[in-house]
């Protein structure tokens, strides 16, 4: 974690940029970086799988009808997991409905986001999707409308090796080899009135502890993520929520759900930056209601937190009427892609908590990637989010952070610098945001306890303006390489106004 310092008012160095300090200890651990903090989503929902990453009649499409050029930008996102079927979705999905040959696949009405799901890409689909990324599935199931059978009947056809009617059914459909899906979500958002299959949070544990019971009985490798509280607006009792959920599947859930989105539609800089400052209280927050689950259990057992939806999105966001199939097409700028890399710093603060993070969603739905019919881009919030997966690996170190801070709606002490370090095998690697909006940040990196050992590689996420967009033609926003030079355990750097650089070296 970030232990912040120093006092509300700026330093100016000779140069006449406010200052800022962060000592780094590469002994100070605080957790492993878990790969599945780099996670990502694909729902059924608007153009994000039909139309983003599936698209059979697209001249673009591989034989499978994944779509190459974006199979191409998700490869370099280096997902560590990718969450399906939903999100709301997933509250009423019959997985029966999506496996067998295409054409004879139930279109069916869908709820969710009013429209009519075609069924054509399902279960094979989706693994095999996650298996030509190499990257891991999460599969959430339908606790919502669905059954306890239905769950466990999935992970049945998914990950069963022995001669049943499941397996059966899915060698028929094409696949021998169990596909041995570790990540099971216990239902998406069930705290939210907006869900299919709302439930209380008494009715809603004792309904995931059973279907928890068959599905780890099914295959005891499997981690299991319960439903976690997300409704934190108004009067929403989501620390009860959380508590009561635990209280009944503390012997069987690996891992808590908790979902964010922000926004700004106030159009206030400042506070917008600022969302992470939240983040973190409720990261600690959410840690502290496990720790209390798990008091009495043994000192092994653990829950983490699965931080399985997050994005800025406010833009695209009709209060749960969004229907049809341009929906939740979110255009970033700048700022959100700040936000994003204050995010990932939180995360990567808290890795010894939060082990899985899902940016929401992949491609053109509240995503990373856009696409048309012919080409893609990428968005501005596509930089931090491929640089910190590429490159922030290994164990979180803790800063102690000495910056200059400001005062903004929501909060009185919010920090203009806002950073993480990761070392892996002797490459250390800070990212740091500078949340001002007009000045540059002039930050002295101190190691504690060992040198850089030579070049030091800094790469800058930056934008004329913090409204600036990118487009299909213009690229605006994006990643620029620049120079960085150490002296012994010394780094001066300079970071601009309103920008995210990730600087790495080796140290000795
Ligand atoms: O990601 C969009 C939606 O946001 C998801 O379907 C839902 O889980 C959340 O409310």
């Amino acid at each position: 974690m970030a232990a912040t310092g120093g006092a509300p008012f700026v330093l100016r160095a000779q140069t006449g940029a406010p200052r800022a300090r962060v000592k780094i200890d590469t002994e100070r651990v605080v957790g492993d970086i878990d790969p599945k903090l780099y996670g990502n989503f694909v729902e059924h929902l608007g153009r994000c799988i039909e139309g983003g990453i599936f698209d059979e009649k697209s001249p673009l499409a591989d034989a499978n009808g994944y779509r190459r050029d974006v199979l191409d930008a998700v490869r370099k996102l280096k997902v560590g997991l990718l969450r399906w079927p939903g999100g709301n979705f997933s509250s009423n999905y019959q997985w029966r409905d999506g496996i067998g040959p295409r054409d004879q696949r139930p279109p069916r009405l869908e709820m969710a986001w009013g429209t009519v799901e075609s069924n054509r890409f399902g279960t094979h689909e989706f693994l095999n999707y996650a298996e030509t990324l190499k990257t891991e599935p999460y599969v959430c199931a339908n606790l919502g409308t669905g059954s306890w059978t239905d769950a466990q009947q999935w992970v049945e056809y998914c990950n069963s090796a022995e001669d049943t009617a499941m397996t059966r059914l899915r060698k028929q459909n094409g696949r021998a080899a169990p596909w041995k899906v570790t990540h099971w979500g216990l239902g998406n958002e069930m705290d939210g009135p907006w869900q299919m299959g709302h439930r209380s949070a008494d009715d809603y544990g004792k309904f995931a502890l059973e279907a928890a019971k068959l599905m780890k009985w099914t295959d005891p490798k499997i981690k299991l993520i319960a439903a976690g509280s997300s409704n934190f607006g108004g009067d929403a009792d989501w620390t009860g929520w959380n508590r009561t959920v635990l209280e009944y599947l503390r012997h069987h859930a690996d891992y808590l759900s908790i979902h964010m989105y922000v926004g700004n539609a106030a159009n206030d800089y400042e506070d917008f930056m600022a969302c992470s400052v939240e983040l973190n209280q409720r990261i600690k927050t959410v840690a502290g209601i496990i720790d209390a689950a798990l008091a009495s259990e043994a000192p092994s057992r653990r829950i983490y937190i699965a931080w399985d939806e997050w994005n800025v999105w406010y833009r695209a966001r009709g209060e749960g009427k969004e229907t049809g199939r341009r929906i939740l097409e979110e255009r970033y700028n700048l700022e959100d892609a700040l936000v994003v890399a204050t995010f990932l710093n939180a995360f990567v603060n808290h890795a010894d908590v939060v082990k899985i993070a899902n940016m929401a969603q992949l491609v053109n739905v509240i995503a990373p990637i856009f696409t048309d019919e012919k080409r893609l881009y990428l968005q501005t919030i596509y930089y931090p989010l491929q640089l910190f997966a590429n490159n922030s690996s290994g164990k979180a170190l803790e800063l102690f952070v000495d910056s200059p801070k400001y005062k903004c709606r929501r909060f009185d002490d919010v920090p203009y610098l806002d950073a993480s370090a990761a070392l892996d095998n002797g490459t250390l690697v800070v990212n740091a945001v500078n949340r001002h909006r007009d000045q540059a940040l002039e930050v002295d990196f101190e190691i504690q306890d060992k040198r850089f050992a030579g070049p030091v590689e800094a790469v800058e996420v930056n934008g004329p303006d913090i409204k600036s967009e990118n487009d299909f033609d213009r690229t605006t926003v994006q990643p620029a390489a620049r120079s960085a030079t150490a002296e012994g355990p010394r780094l001066r750097y300079r970071l601009p106004p309103h920008s995210y650089t990730m600087l790495k070296a080796k140290l000795i």
